[in-house]
C-alpha cells in the first residue's frame, strides 16, 4: 500500500478575481507537490506540462532519487550498498515485496525462479519464424505478451499467490527468452536453463554455452552482471515505468503492461541509448578517434545529433549508477584482459564534455547507458542485446511499480487532458463544392 504524503502548507492561485487554495503535500524526503486534483473542477483550468517535467503522476514508496545530489535508493537502501553487498534476485524480491527477504524466503524465491525458467516448447517454435536480423527487443515484447496465453492467471489461489507466481515466471522466463533470441540471431541451437546454476550464471550459460563447446561462466562476469542488473532494477517514474503504469491503469494484465514497457524502453532516448552509445563510439573509432567532431555536432542546434549516454531528465549531476558501472568496466576488462579502444575514446569524450561550458551549463553528465555497453561488449554480448539486458534488470522495478499502482487506493485510469488548438467548428462541404 502506498503511504500517504503529508499536507504541510497551502498555496494560493489567484485567477479571474478568485483565490483558490491548493494543498501542498510533502513526501518522506521533503519533496513537495501542489495537489492539483481539483484544479479543473474548481477553476476550469488544466495544467499544461510537456514531458511531465513538473508533474508527479503518483505517490510511490519504491524508489527515491535526488537528481541534484545524485542519490538513488531502492526501498530506502542506497544503490551503492546493494550493488556491493546484494545480488540481483534479492534486490528483485526487495523491490516487489518492499523488504529484504529472510534467508528461507530468498532460497524459496531462488528455487521458484529455477523451477519457472523453461518456456513452453510451443513458444520456442515462435523463434523459428523470425528473420535472423529481427531485433531482440521486438521478440522480447512479443514473447512477453504471448506468455499470458501460455500462462493465464491461476483460477485458484489468492491474488498475492497469483502475483508471486506471475512475478517469478516473468523474471525467470524473460531471461530465457532473451538468451534464446540471441541464439536465434546467431543460428545456434537453444541452450536450456540449468537447475544447478543461479540466475546470472544461468543466463550467461544459456547465452554462451553450445553443444560443441562447454562453457563455465567466469566469476568476474557473473559478478558484473549482478551489479549491472541491480543498477538497472528501478528508477521511479521513467518513460518505460510510466508506460507500464499507464497501460496497467486500464486494468490490463501484468504481461501486457510489461510488454508495453519493453517497447518504450527500446527508444534511443531511453534504454535504447546503451546500444546507441557503442554505435557512436564505434563510428568515432572508425573515423580515426576524433571526439571533438561529435562534441561540435552535439552543440550544433541545426544538427539533430545528441551525445548518447549523456544527459538526464532528473540527474543534473553525475548519475550514481554511471560511477559504479565505470568502475566495474575497468575491473571486467582488466580481469578478462580485454583491450577496448572504445573505452579510451569514451574516457576522452567524458573528459572533454565535462570540461565544456556548453554541457556544464545544461548539467549534462554521463548517465547509466554511457559505460554499460563497453562491459557487455567485453563479455561477448552483441550491441543488439544491450537494451534486452536493460529490460531484464528493469523487470522487477516494472513489476513492483505495476503492483503498487494496482493496489493504490487512489487508483484511476490514466487519461491526460490537452489544450485544443485545431480549427474552430465548421460544417461539412460536399466534394463538388471543395
Ligand atoms: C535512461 O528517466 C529515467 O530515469 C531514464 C533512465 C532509467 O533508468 O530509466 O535513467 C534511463 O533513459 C537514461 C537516458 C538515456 N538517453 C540518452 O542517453 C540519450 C541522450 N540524452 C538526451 O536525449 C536527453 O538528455 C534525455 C532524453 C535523456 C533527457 O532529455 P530532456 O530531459 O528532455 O532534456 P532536454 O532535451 O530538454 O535537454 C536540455 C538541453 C537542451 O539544450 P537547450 O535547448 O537547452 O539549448 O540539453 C541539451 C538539449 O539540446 N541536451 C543535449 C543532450 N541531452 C540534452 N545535448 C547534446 N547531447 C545530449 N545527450
Amino acid at each position: 500500500m502506498v503511504p500517504a504524503a503529508t499536507r504541510v502548507d497551502t498555496a494560493e492561485l489567484h485567477y479571474d478575481g478568485h483565490v483558490y487554495p491548493l494543498p501542498v503535500l510533502e513526501g518522506t524526503e521533503g519533496e513537495r507537490a501542489l495537489d492539483t486534483q481539483n484544479l479543473r473542477k474548481d477553476t476550469g483550468l488544466v495544467a499544461l506540462d510537456y514531458g511531465y517535467k513538473n508533474t508527479a503522476a503518483c505517490k510511490s514508496a519504491i524508489t527515491f532519487l535526488d537528481g541534484e545530489k545524485g542519490i538513488l535508493r531502492y526501498r530506502g537502501y542506497p544503490v551503492e550498498e546493494l550493488a556491493e553487498k546484494s545480488r540481483f534476485v534479492e534486490v528483485a524480491y526487495l523491490l516487489v515485496h518492499g523488504r529484504l527477504p529472510a534467508h528461507r524466503e530468498n532460497e524459496r524465491f531462488s528455487e521458484l525462479l529455477t523451477r519457472h525458467s523453461m518456456i513452453h516448447e510451443d513458444m520456442g517454435q515462435f523463434f523459428k519464424n523470425y528473420p535472423e536480423h529481427a531485433h531482440p527487443m521486438a521478440i522480447l515484447s512479443a514473447m512477453v505478451v504471448s506468455l499470458s496465453s501460455f500462462y493465464p492467471e491461476l483460477s485458484q489461489g489468492s491474488p498475492e499467490e497469483e502475483l508471486d507466481f506471475t512475478t517469478t515466471r516473468l523474471l525467470s522466463k524473460l531471461r530465457t527468452v532473451a538468451a534464446f533470441s540471441y541464439k536465434k540471431s546467431i543460428g545456434e541451437p537453444f541452450v536450456y536453463p540449468r537447475h544447478d546454476l543461479k540466475y546470472c550464471a544461468n543466463f550467461l550459460n544459456m547465452m554462451f554455452s553450445s553443444p560443441v563447446c562447454p562453457y563455465e561462466p567466469p566469476p568476474v562476469m557473473v559478478k558484473a552482471l549482478n551489479v549491472l542488473l541491480i543498477l538497472h532494477a528501478d528508477h521511479e517514474q521513467n518513460c518505460s515505468t510510466a508506460t507500464v503504469r499507464l497501460v496497467g491503469s486500464a486494468r490490463v494484465n501484468l504481461y501486457a503492461s510489461i510488454a508495453a514497457g519493453i517497447c518504450a524502453l527500446w527508444g534511443p532516448l531511453h534504454g535504447g541509448a546503451n546500444q546507441q552509445v557503442i554505435e557512436m563510439l564505434e563510428t568515432i573509432y572508425r573515423a580515426g578517434g576524433d571526439v571533438k567532431k561529435v562534441i561540435e555536432r552535439a552543440k550544433d542546434k541545426k544538427d539533430p545529433f545528441v551525445l548518447s549516454g549523456f544527459g538526464h531528465r532528473v540527474y543534473k549531476s553525475y548519475d550514481p549508477r554511471a560511477k559504479i558501472i565505470k568502475k566495474s568496466c575497468m575491473e571486467v576488462l582488466d580481469t578478462l584482459q580485454v583491450k577496448s579502444p572504445l573505452l579510451s575514446i569514451a574516457q576522452e569524450l567524458e573528459e572533454r564534455v565535462l570540461a565544456d561550458s556548453y554541457f556544464a551549463e545544461r548539467k549534462l553528465y554521463p548517465n547509466v547507458d554511457f559505460y554499460s555497453g563497453i562491459i557487455y561488449q567485453a563479455m561477448g554480448i552483441p550491441s543488439s542485446m544491450f537494451t534486452v539486458l536493460f529490460a531484464i534488470g528493469r523487470l522487477p522495478g516494472w513489476i513492483a511499480q505495476w503492483k503498487e499502482a494496482m493496489e493504490d487506493p487512489e487508483f484511476k485510469i490514466q487519461r491526460p487532458r490537452q489544450i485544443y488548438t485545431g480549427p474552430a467548428m465548421r460544417n461539412y462541404v460536399s466534394s463538388a463544392e471543395r
